[in-house]
């Protein structure tokens, strides 16, 4: 099977400022994993390998470092720049030497799915289909890409962010397509937004009777946009990470239960950690109290904090909080620090976009 991968991890991860004014909001991690690893490796997992990563100029350069040419995921990764954000069917457009005649599989680099890709794929293929896309009941169908059914299942309609939704049926994500899709992109128009839309492009082919097919998605979908997404994500996967991984030291005053990683050179000193729990390594953590449902990524120092659910990104800091630190991401570098005793006042550098709740 001739079959490519294409990821789109451009666009500007407006939704997860200020985090992506510094890098990539596929690069923001889950359980101290990049996002857009997990698209990746789901991808190789069904058999997939050879994969084309759509970048932007911004970020390109950070993905590229961080990702490498895929051999640690058994695949061969292609970079692939697209000057502006004008459109999930323009990034197409803009690979289309890359995947050639090739069908593929599309993959929204911030998008996470629980159900693996294999069956999809394998539907795709038997069925000679121009497209297989998935769909998810959703509250809030006004925020995605919308498909109405006929009685047979057939995709009758699409639409994107409709005001008046037709149906709560979304578009994930993921999406299959046969080469079919680069002869209508051609002829395709900008939408209302200024952007080549896929959603028009799928509309193209079903207006011209090609074979188009849905398939419900049976697991969880987390599209990461924004930071309460990010933490049901991180919830999500702690959930299903098994075991308890201990490679940095514990001193004998901590206390740890249920599921916790500490990754190498990690230090826990005096602490109590409640998984399940992810710390990377090189981190530094004194007499802290670490709730369930925390990530803590490397080379943090924590020391007299309270946490629960939580995500804290590399090299942050943050000492002697007199508060407990909840349903919060903490960005890399930032430092929360305070005096040993009850502040009468607080010194804040905030940067622009930020959200303090002081409840
Ligand atoms: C895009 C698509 C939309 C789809 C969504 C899934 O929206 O345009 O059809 O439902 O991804 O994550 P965006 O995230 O670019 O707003």
């Amino acid at each position: 099977m001739d079959m490519k991968a294409l990821i789109l991890s451009g666009g500007r991860g407006t939704r997860l400022r200020p985090l992506t004014y510094t890098g990539a909001k596929q690069l923001v991690p889950v359980v101290n994993k990049p996002i857009l690893w997990y698209g990746i490796e789901q991808i190789v997992a069904a058999g997939i390998t050879d994969i084309g990563i759509i970048v932007s100029p911004e970020t390109g350069e950070a993905i590229r470092q961080a990702t490498g040419d895929g051999t640690q995921f058994g695949a061969q990764i292609t970079y692939i720049l697209q000057s502006s954000p004008d459109g999930l069917a323009h990034a197409v457009k803009v690979a289309q030497p890359f995947l050639q005649d090739s069908p593929f599989l599309m993959y929204l680099g911030d998008n996470l799915i629980r159900d693996r890709l294999t069956s999809f794929v394998d539907q795709f293929v038997k069925q000679s289909l121009d497209a297989l896309i998935l769909l998810k009941q959703v509250p809030n169908p006004t925020a995605f890409g919308v498909a109405v059914l006929n009685d047979q299942g057939q995709v009758t309609q699409l639409l994107e962010k409709p005001q008046n939704p037709p149906s709560n049926l979304a578009l994930v994500g993921v999406y299959l397509f046969s080469p079919t899709i680069h002869t209508v992109i051609e002829s395709l128009k900008p939408s209302n937004r200024g952007e080549l839309e896929i959603t028009d492009a799928i509309q193209a082919l079903v207006n011209a009777d090609k074979a188009v097919m849905a398939q419900p998605l049976q697991g969880w979908w987390l599209d990461t946009g924004k930071k309460d997404d990010l933490l049901a994500a991180n919830q999500i996967i702690l959930d299903e990470t098994p075991g308890r991984e201990i490679a940095g030291h514990i001193d004998e005053a901590t206390q740890i239960s249920g599921r916790v990683r500490v990754g190498a050179n990690s230090q826990v000193i005096n602490s109590t950690i409640r998984g399940p729990v992810a710390i990377g390594q090189n981190c530094h953590i004194e007499n802290c109290f670490v709730g369930s449902y925390s990530s803590i990524a490397d080379g943090v120092r924590m020391v007299d904090v309270e946490m629960d659910h939580s995500v804290v990104l590399e090299g942050a800091v943050i000492e002697e909080l007199h508060q407990r630190i909840v349903d919060s991401l903490i960005g890399r570098r930032a430092r929360l620090v305070h005096s040993p005793k009850r502040p009468k006042a607080s010194r804040f550098m905030i940067g622009d976009d930020c959200v303090l709740e002081l409840t």
